[in-house]
This record gives structure tokens, C-alpha cells and sequence, in this order.
């Protein structure tokens, strides 16, 4: 790898070189978290993938492992693919997870603590049994597209129930299993859920969440005091989409309450680059917790250049909104450990076309805070009914696009003269009968490289600005921007390369390119270095 890497995180997990995918099998076990984590020891691509092992007290700082399962028996001898830990109703935690096998056929298997009183796992042992699960050809599963089991579930009648992604022809499916003793598994006839034109689902992650509470539940509760979510990672699109609805414990079936997961208007954890990520009950603070990978928006070759690829999001603790409608994600509190010298701005005027810099913060490793008020929000502009896809709004009224109300929000990660920024920003429509806020991450004038994807982000957020001041936080940390809009209702997360905006030359500051003034606060911190390997 080149010397010089101003790309690398202070504060986002990656290991200290190579490939890595999706979060695997995440668990609190006796008060250490555990990560696992697709990972190629071998270079900066994807391939040769095992489970790379990290441990945490905090979930912020992490110790490196051994890896734990890596391709050893028949029916993970291709490589040892996405899965899920389960906390057995005694307090141990088994592993089911992908494998590849001679044939290159996908199949589920077993794994083990091999000594649960190491209080890092750091051996574990694959069931003589495996594969558990696999095609053949009476259950009539498509041999490449059968993976990435979800944590199981255990229902009041005794039996375990899991999840595989998978699909038929065009119809994404998740094929459900049942067992009584988690080592033989009976596929059901039909799927949990399932749904047409969407393409294999991978990484699908069922869970539930409380109604009128934030706090996290085990994910074999069910019952009315919750709802369930199921989430899937779209290969055709790579992105990932998730629905709220009622789990049928009777029937065996999960349904919607409203939408699809593939919709335009179907909901997202994240509506910029983040995928295959799996949630987790953490026991000890009473949360479930979201793990997601952000995977590069830069060449094939420049990865190789800098000798690794991917990073995982900061954890977010996940919970139904008041609304039922939507789930809301916030940063882990852990992680405002890393805080340190805070500059804030009091409340004040931003004129129309104007912009402030943020100074006195390290800017390229930063925890930004702003929030907005308006109060001529009669001067918002129409929306036009068509305008209904955010991404393809924000792309084609990006930061400079000047409008009514908004552009206003942040400029990161921007060089000196602003040839390089990325902007993260709001802009206040008048719908139908409401104010529409939407929101979007700019990255087209990110990086002078243009060997990078440099695609605009948009979502709509959920907000009413007639009642609530307009929110934003960005979790800077060199080439990525990971920001939460109106505390967490919606999420966008962006890579970005920098050429001039590096190291000590990067700066930030509030902008707004509408015509109206508008009113805003601001708390910005350094953030301190985690150790991450
Ligand atoms: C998602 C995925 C999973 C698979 C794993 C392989 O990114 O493609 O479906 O199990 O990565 O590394």
C-alpha cells in the first residue's frame, strides 16, 4: 500500500489492510461485543473470505482476533459467507452462516464456541452435522442464491425458526427453516415473506422492535407490544430496504402494514451507500443495535493502490418511530467518548447566500451538530408533483442549484478556495397540504479525481418545519460523511476522496443558497482517534 493514506478512518471500524464486507454474526457475550466481519486475507478485493473477529467493550474501540471460522470443512471449503449469531435460551452463542462447497453450491452451517470460557471465543468449532441446510433437488432452492442465515428465532411452542435470502427466477424470497433442536432443519413450504421483480435478497434481517418505546427487545419476543421489521439488501441495486408489519406466528408469515421493499417511495436504513447490515439485541443497555458496511465509491485500481477496501458505519441504536411509519437510527452514545474540543456558534441569522466557516475544529475528523429555523416558510417553493424520487431531485438541484428555502446545511470536507466540498443540505418544498423537507448529500464537487463516484443522495425527511426545528449531524471522518437528518429519521451516508481537502486542509463551514435568511445553531467537536487494530 502507498505511504500516504488520507483516506483511512480515525474512528469508522476497518482493519489494518485489505477487503472487507459485511458485518457477521455481531453479539454481546458476557459483557464483550463481538464482531465478525467478511474479510479476504489476501489482498485489497473481494475473495478467499473468512470471518475476521474484533472485540469491543464499548463498541467503539475494538482488539483484533484470529479469524474465527475460515474454509476448513467440505461445506465451507469455497469460502465462509454472511450469518448470524443466535443466544441459545442458556446463554451460549452459535453461528449459522454461509458456506460454499465443492460444487460452489450455497449451504447453511453450524458453529460453536469451542471454549465458552474464553472470554474472547476465539475458537470455534463447525458442527460434524454440516451443512445443515443445503439444495437439492426436491426443495427446489437455486443452488447460487441460498445465503446469509438471520439470527433465529424461538417461538412459544418450542421451535426455532430462521431466515435464508433467496430468490425464484425474479422474485426475491425468504426461504423459512424450523427446528426443534437447531441441528435438523425442515424448510416450510412457503416463504416468511416474499415479493415480486425484487431480485435476490441478501442479508435479509427480521427482528422486533417495541411500539412506544426506544428501548430493544430480544429477537424472539412477539406479542402486541411489538412490531416486527424485515429488511433486505437488494443484489440487483445494492441497496437496502426494509418494511414495518405484523409477524403471524400461526401462519408463519410476515406482512407489511404498507409499501414494498423495493418501492420508490420504499423505506431505507440509509439512502447513500450502506449494505448488508444486520442488527442485534444488546442485552446489557437494552438496544438493538444496526451494523452496516460502506463500501468504497472509488476505482478497483485505486483500491489496490491503497491497499484496502470498505469500512463499517459508526453502530446505530435503531427504534420505531412515534409514528409507527418509520424507524428511527441514532449514533451509539459510545462514540461521543471520542469528542473533544467543541466550537459552538450561538443561535444567529445566516443570510440568503451567504456561508460561515466552522474554525477551530479538525475538520477532516469531526462530530458536527446544526439545526435550523425558519420562519417565512411561505416563501418555500412549489414542489412539483413529479418530483416524487429524492435521489433524482437532489441530483438535479444540487448545493449550488440556488432556491427559496434551502439550500442551507454543511459544507465538509472542503479545500480552501471550495474546489472540493461535500454538501450535506435541506431544501423546504410546499407539497399538497404539507411542507416537504427534503434532504440531500452532494457529492459531485467532492474530489477533483474523477475516477470516483461522485452520484448525489437524496431522501425526504419526515419533518414538519412549521413545528420542529430542522436537524443535522454529520459524523465526518476523512472519506466518509455518515448524516442523520431530523434526529434520525432519515440517514445518508457518502465515501468521498478528497485531493486537496486532507489531513489539516480540510475545513467546514454552514452555508445557505436559498433567497430567505435563516436562523441556526451550531456544536461542532474534534473527534478523538478510536483504536481500531
Ligand atoms: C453481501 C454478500 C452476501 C454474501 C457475502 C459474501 O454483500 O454478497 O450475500 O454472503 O456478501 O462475501
Amino acid at each position: 500500500p502507498s505511504e500516504h493514506q488520507p483516506y483511512r478512518t480515525s474512528y469508522h471500524f476497518q482493519p489494518p489492510q485489505n477487503w472487507i464486507n459485511d458485518p457477521n454474526g455481531p453479539m454481546i457475550y458476557r459483557g464483550l461485543y463481538h464482531l465478525f466481519y467478511q474479510y479476504n486475507p489476501k489482498g485489497a478485493v473481494w475473495g478467499n473470505i473468512v470471518w475476521a473477529h474484533s472485540t469491543s467493550t464499548d463498541l467503539v474501540n475494538w482488539t483484533p482476533h484470529e479469524p474465527a471460522i475460515y474454509p476448513s470443512q467440505p461445506s465451507d471449503i469455497n469460502g465462509c459467507w454472511s450469518g448470524s449469531t443466535t443466544i441459545l435460551p442458556w446463554g451460549t452463542p452459535v453461528f449459522l452462516y454461509t458456506g460454499i462447497d465443492p460444487q460452489n453450491h450455497q449451504v447453511q452451517n453450524l458453529a460453536i464456541p469451542k471454549n465458552l470460557s474464553d472470554p474472547y471465543l476465539r475458537e470455534w468449532v463447525k458442527s460434524p452435522k454440516n451443512p445443515l441446510m443445503a439444495p437439492t433437488s426436491a426443495n427446489q432452492i437455486n443452488s447460487s442464491s441460498f445465503r446469509d442465515p438471520t439470527s433465529a428465532w424461538l417461538g412459544p411452542d418450542g421451535t426455532w425458526r430462521v431466515i435464508i435470502g433467496s430468490k425464484r427466477h425474479t422474485r426475491g424470497l425468504a426461504i423459512l427453516y424450523r427446528s426443534k433442536d437447531f441441528i435438523r432443519w425442515v424448510k416450510s413450504q412457503h416463504p416468511l415473506h416474499s415479493a415480486k421483480d425484487t431480485g435476490m435478497w441478501e442479508c435479509p434481517d427480521f427482528f422486533p422492535v417495541m411500539v412506544n418505546s426506544k428501548l430493544g427487545v430480544d429477537t424472539s419476543i412477539m406479542g402486541p407490544d411489538v412490531k416486527h421489521v424485515l429488511k433486505v439488501s437488494l443484489d440487483d441495486t445494492k441497496h437496502e430496504y426494509y418494511t414495518i408489519g405484523t409477524y403471524n406466528l400461526g401462519k408463519d408469515i410476515y406482512v407489511p402494514d404498507k409499501g414494498q421493499v423495493d418501492s420508490d417511495s420504499g423505506l431505507r436504513y440509509d439512502y447513500g451507500k450502506y449494505y448488508a447490515s444486520k442488527t442485534f439485541f444488546d442485552s446489557a443497555k437494552n438496544r438493538r443495535i444496526l451494523l452496516g458496511w460502506i463500501n468504497e465509491s472509488s476505482s478497483v485500481a485505486d483500491d489496490i493502490k491503497k491497499g484496502w477496501s470498505g469500512v463499517h458505519a459508526i453502530p446505530r441504536t435503531l427504534w420505531l418511530d412515534t409514528s409507527g411509519k418509520q424507524l428511527v437510527q441514532w449514533p451509539i452514545r459510545e462514540i461521543e467518548k471520542l469528542r473533544g474540543h467543541e466550537v459552538h456558534l450561538p443561535k444567529q441569522v445566516l443570510e440568503g447566500g451567504s456561508a460561515l466557516e466552522v474554525s477551530g475544529v479538525t475538520a477532516v475528523q469531526a462530530d458536527v451538530e446544526v439545526s435550523f429555523g425558519i420562519s417565512e416558510l411561505e416563501k418555500a417553493e412549489m414542489l412539483n408533483p413529479s418530483w416524487t424520487n429524492p435521489q433524482v431531485l437532489c441530483s438535479k438541484k444540487g448545493a449550488s442549484v440556488k432556491g427559496g428555502l434551502g439550500p442551507f446545511g454543511l459544507l465538509v470536507l472542503a479545500s480552501k478556495g471550495l474546489q472540493e466540498y461535500t454538501a450535506v443540505f435541506f431544501r423546504i418544498f410546499k407539497g399538497q397540504d404539507k411542507y416537504v423537507v427534503l434532504m440531500c448529500s452532494d457529492q459531485s464537487r467532492s474530489s477533483l479525481n474523477n475516477d470516483n463516484d461522485k452520484t448525489n443522495y437524496g431522501a425526504f425527511l419526515e419533518v414538519d418545519p412549521s413545528r420542529e426545528k430542522l436537524s443535522l449531524r454529520s459524523l465526518i471522518d476523512h472519506s466518509i460523511v455518515e448524516s442523520f437528518g431530523g434526529k434520525g429519521k432519515a440517514c445518508i451516508t457518502a465515501r468521498v476522496y478528497p485531493t486537496l481537502a486532507i489531513d489539516d486542509k480540510a475545513h467546514l463551514h454552514v452555508f445557505n443558497n436559498g433567497t430567505e435568511n435563516v436562523q441556526f445553531t451550531v456544536s461542532a467537536w474534534s473527534m478523538k482517534k478510536a483504536h481500531l487494530s
